[in-house]
């Protein structure tokens, strides 16, 4: 088996990505960004904008030498397509909450697993603002339409980033003072920006207050730090293949995003932050991964928010780990872009893991070794990335039914792989 080794990078967060486009729609002037995602699902966040009427140059996207991705902010209009949101989550629910409070009228649609995922958590809170909206039974496809909102106090009933973005995108169109409390801390990326765009937002422990803008934002320049999500990927694949080290570099540090690394830590791995620097709002790093053995770990409800996107290559991790790894709370994974934890639970079964699955989580024995078998990745790029690296330490080969769902968020998926075998 060959090692890992060598040096990677990578395209820039996704969430963070969706939220500097949608910003710098809201600005004054034209904002630089560099390092945007090259996933689909960013390129989805970058058509709806364009259907409503916002100027984005994005012939340099990844560009080699590092020009930016430029947004012309506003004015919006009503898009006069339907805004096709294709696999992104992200993008209906921001997108929904941010024209919404511009007054907008538009129609909204998606793939066949968006169309599968609630949107009723950013509706109904949207709708207590005053926005008019019809949906399929709280499903897309779903139009709104040209509403006048207020602020309001909301309690999410379950931890989601992109129901407070939405609700904050929301608030800054609103008349009045809108405050969410969060359950437990989710990606707090929307509250960074506004933040450091000079939006009058407060963040004091799980409640989070925002007044609607008076004029635009001011126009920005941002580098997108790596996409900690697609780097944990690769810290996986150095960890259980032995001889393996690798240095991550420029992966977003953001303590609502290392639940991963935290967790990995406590597993007994070798990572290391070689340094941290601040990057605009956010901070991030170099991280060296150094192969070795791992033993099981306990995660419940409180920290799944901050490595909910990781949890299928955790649970890879988790049937090399010594002991028994339990994963509680995670209920959230089965309304994802597929049931993550069928996915997980019946794909790691038949590699011959050791899994059971629980309504809201599931647990592994470990370590068992790991036969090859065919993979249901269901689309979804995540189990794809996941399922690939279980395939490194399998005895027979590991076969996707899709693997070109990568490109969701990681079109480099495969060929950084190649790169950094040895
Ligand atoms: C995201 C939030 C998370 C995450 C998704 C991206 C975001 O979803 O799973 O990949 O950018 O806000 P929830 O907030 O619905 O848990």
């Amino acid at each position: 088996m060959g090692m890992i080794r060598g040096e990677l990078t990578f395209p820039g967060d996704k969430s963070i990505s969706h939220r500097a486009l949608m910003l710098a729609a809201l600005c004054r002037g034209t904002s630089d960004i560099r390092n945007l995602s090259t996933g689909s699902d960013i390129q989805s966040t970058t058509d709806c904008l364009k259907a409503c009427g916002i100027y984005i140059n994005n012939a340099y996207a990844a560009d080699a030498a590092g020009r930016p991705v430029m947004v012309r902010g506003g004015p919006f209009q009503n898009p006069k397509t339907e805004l096709n949101c294709g696999n992104s989550g992200t993008s209906a629910r921001l997108l929904m909450g941010m024209l919404a409070g511009q007054g907008l009228k538009a129609a909204f649609r998606g793939d066949f697993s968006l169309s599968r995922r609630p949107m009723n958590r950013v509706l109904d809170p949207l709708r207590q603002m005053g926005l008019k909206a019809e949906s399929k039974n709280g499903y897309l496809p779903i139009n709104i339409y040209n509403s006048t909102l207020k602020g309001i106090n909301y309690r999410p009933p379950a931890a989601s980033a992109q129901v407070k973005s939405a609700l904050l995108l929301a608030a800054l169109g609103a008349r009045g003072k809108t405050t969410i409390l969060e359950p437990v801390p989710t990606r707090n990326h929307t509250e960074l920006m506004l933040k450091e765009l000079g939006a009058e937002i407060q963040m004091d422990r799980g409640e989070i207050s925002l007044l609607p803008l008076e004029g635009k934002l001011a126009d920005f320049e941002i580098n997108i730090p790596g996409d900690p999500s697609s780097a944990a990927f690769f810290a996986a694949a150095a960890l259980i293949i032995p001889g393996s080290e690798i240095i991550l570099k420029n992966v977003l540090a953001n303590p609502t995003r290392s639940g991963f690394f935290v967790q990995l830590e406590k597993m007994g791995a070798k990572i290391e932050w070689l340094d941290k620097w601040q990057a605009g709002a956010e901070w991030t790093g170099n991280l060296k991964i150094t192969a070795g053995a791992l033993r099981s770990v306990q995660i419940d409800k409180n920290q799944i928010p901050q490595l909910i996107d990781e949890l299928p290559i955790l649970a890879v991790l988790a049937t090399q780990a010594q002991g028994t790894t339990i994963i509680k709370g995670a209920e959230e994974l089965r309304l994802k872009e597929s049931d993550r934890l069928r996915g997980i639970c019946s794909n790691l079964a038949r590699l011959g893991a050791e899994i059971e699955e629980h309504e809201n989580g599931f647990i592994i024995q470990g370590p068992t070794p790991l036969k090859g078998a065919a993979i249901e990745t269901f689309g979804d790029h995540r189990l794809a990335m996941a399922f690939t690296v279980a395939g490194l330490i399998c005895s027979e080969p590991v076969k996707l039914d899709n693997s070109s769902c990568v490109d969701i968020s990681y079109p480099g998926f495969f060929s950084a792989l190649k790169g950094v075998m040895n």
